[in-house]
């Protein structure tokens, strides 16, 4: 049998606050995973400074690069392709990403392919998972973004629900600046919930009625710091790790229970999740037994590629490859692509 030639895909990731590269052959196989974070910059003003997180980026983009073609053992002529995040996220951000990768293609006489953010995070789950197959119940659930839908194939999706104001990432940031965490917030509430009762507060379902998959965070956003404001007049010392247990309890239990109820209903046997707060320990057991329960088979990504990553670019882009979906020179940054679209 004649070996096909692998496809080597340099990617590029810069959406936010982490510096990424990577080099993943055939969208699956990962030959080198670079990730430079600028968390501890940030963390000094409680949150991302888009103006630093730019020049941070110009500074580490060309060593990470360098370095994920030196880990994965390739000179740039040995690759197949340059991708890039064009959006959405920081535009300052992504445009760092966006000229690198598009002067790279151009020196290197590569194709260059445009990812969008959310579906380089649902791709996540491709590259430990062979066994996922479309049409899947999907949850993509990250700092900017909360979106259910089916996978009606790897890079088609069907949006069934979303949030209606706040991302759950950025209710974890919230919830956990009010409680004196910093940032960034999801790991710190992690953590600290692991000492507290989940049951201790009971805080409102972030659903929205009438409405069966969509989400929202900010009511129970607001009822954690009501909370707090009441017990701060009461002159109460905030029992913090139950306090985190009990908001973190309240995003699971409603994420667990529309994801199953939507895969029921839409008669789909295998759910995905994906995006930084797919990390939370407490999410994956939940949606764990949740998946179990009603006999669905569940598949998450690994928690190195659940937030933001080169890797999870290089294999969404891996799609566009065998479709010779390239962009041209004018690639642009788009801060508010929305799912489905490409700049
Ligand atoms: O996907 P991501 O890295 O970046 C975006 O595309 O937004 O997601 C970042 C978000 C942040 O809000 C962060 O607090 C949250 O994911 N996050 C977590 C955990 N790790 C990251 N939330 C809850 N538990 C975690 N372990
Ligand atoms: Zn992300």
């Amino acid at each position: 049998m004649s070996e096909m030639k692998p496809v080597d895909i340099l990617a590029i990731e810069s959406s936010c606050d982490e510096t990424a590269a990577a080099v993943v052959r055939n969208g699956r196989e990962v030959l080198s995973n670079v990730i430079y974070s600028q968390i501890d910059m940030h963390t000094v003003y409680g949150g991302v400074v888009p103006e630093l997180a730019s020049r941070a980026h110009i500074e580490k983009i060309n060593p990470v690069v360098r370095q994920a073609l030196k880990d994965a053992g390739k000179t740039l002529e040995e690759i197949d392709a340059i991708a890039v995040t064009s959006g959405p996220g920081l535009v300052g951000a992504l445009l760092v990403g966006v000229a690198e990768a598009k002067a790279i293609a151009w020196a290197a006489k590569k194709p260059l392919i445009g990812v969008h953010h959310i579906e380089g995070h649902i791709c996540a789950n491709y590259i430990e998972h062979p066994e996922l197959k479309s049409p899947y119940l999907g949850l993509v659930i990250s700092g900017g973004h909360t979106h259910m839908f089916i996978a009606e194939e790897a890079t088609k999706f069907k949006i069934l629900g979303r949030t209606v104001d706040d991302a759950a990432g950025e209710a974890f940031d919230k919830v956990a600046r009010a409680i004196g965490l910093g940032y960034p917030g999801g790991p710190k509430i992690d953590r600290i919930a692991k000492e507290g009762n989940p049951e201790a507060i009971p805080f409102p379902q972030a659903h929205v009625s009438g409405s069966e998959y969509d989400f929202s965070f900010s009511g129970l956003k607001s009822a954690v710091l009501n909370y707090l404001n009441h017990a701060e007049m009461k002159g109460e010392t905030v029992n913090k790790a139950d306090l985190a247990a009990s908001f973190q309890k309240s995003v699971v239990d409603v994420l667990c229970s529309r994801a199953v109820s939507a895969a029921k209903a839409h008669g789909l046997k295998q759910v995905a999740i994906a995006g930084g707060v797919s990390a939370n320990s407490a999410l994956r057991a939940g949606m764990q037994a949740a998946c179990d329960k009603a006999g669905l088979e569940l598949f998450m990504p690994s928690p190195i590629y659940c937030t933001d990553n080169a890797v999870m670019i290089g294999a969404a882009a891996y799609f566009e490859y065998e479709k010779q979906h390239f962009a041209g020179w004018d690639l642009n940054a788009v801060p508010n692509l929305r799912l489905g679209e490409h700049s």
